[in-house]
């Protein structure tokens, strides 16, 4: 951003969106990744359910749980200094009501020390947004692709296609930022679907595989990081750091064996 906050707060989303500045955001699961994600400027960092297929083996998000979140979630708030930092509700932990996702929400908030709370659905889940709201917890909507109803969907699927589909997500949108959300992701969204989203509702959208009129940009940092050596299609690789990580062991493992690791420079005298 060109007027860079010492920290991001809701007001400065929103202000980054009138100033037509797209806003950065990618997923962190540990302090290691925030610290270095922080240190080079992405506004915003999710530590998403996405550990679930990411770091935790999982083929899907639906196991991850709450107690799987809120480690990652607060060395992820220790971690950064100015990022805004979201953790994600997983699937189970705010659907049955208000009271159940502002009790989640209420223990994410206190237990971590992120900044927002995100969950997955339209105008399904107003009620859930309007409470957190209320209770003073700002709340980042998902829409589109939503992992957690994989089954329901068929799996990953580019959703609002058709006019139909395209009115019921544009009408989702309206529902959840009427309803107090701060910000909405939009996932495998057609380009100009999420287009005009971002022209109809005033809080920013953040993209993942929703083209390029979104007011911002969401990556998994895995695939953005190219740590693997698949990557979704929407999923540009900016790095290929996983095979650089394999060079790095690689070399480990055979300094170690020839005994040219540990050296005299990596030793203490007596
Ligand atoms: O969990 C996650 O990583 C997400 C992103 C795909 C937006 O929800």
């Amino acid at each position: 951003m060109s007027q860079t906050p010492k920290r991001m707060r809701v007001h400065h989303l929103r202000e980054a969106k009138e100033r037509g500045e797209r806003l950065t955001m990618l997923t962190a699961y540990d302090a290691v990744t925030a610290h270095i994600f922080d240190a080079a400027g992405i506004d915003m960092l999710l530590v998403g359910d996405s550990i679930g297929n990411t770091m935790h083996g999982h083929t899907t998000t639906l196991p991850v749980t709450v107690d799987d979140l809120i480690p990652p979630a607060r060395a992820v708030a220790r971690a950064a200094q100015r990022a805004f930092v979201v953790a994600d509700l997983p699937f189970g932990s705010y659907e049955a009501g208000p009271e159940q996702a502002l009790v989640t929400a209420v223990r994410m908030m206190k237990e971590t020390g992120v900044a927002a709370v995100k969950f997955e659905g339209g105008k399904r889940v107003v009620p859930q947004i309007k409470a957190l709201t209320d209770a003073g917890i700002p709340v980042v909507a998902h829409l589109g692709y939503t992992p957690q109803s994989e089954n329901l969907l068929g799996g990953p699927r580019v959703q609002g296609r058709g006019d139909h589909a395209a009115e019921v997500l544009c009408e989702d949108a309206v529902a959840v930022a009427a309803a107090g959300a701060v910000a909405v992701v939009l996932e495998m969204v057609p380009a100009p679907v999420a287009a005009r989203i971002t022209e109809i509702v005033a809080i920013p959208t953040i993209g993942i595989g929703a083209g390029t009129g979104c007011d911002g940009q969401v990556l998994v940092w895995v695939d953005m990081a190219g740590m693997t050596d698949w990557s979704p299609r929407f999923a540009k690789r900016f790095g290929e750091v996983g095979a650089a990580l394999s060079a790095a062991a690689t070399a480990y493992a055979e300094e170690v064996r020839n005994g040219t690791f540990p050296d005299a420079g990596h030793q203490f005298d007596a």
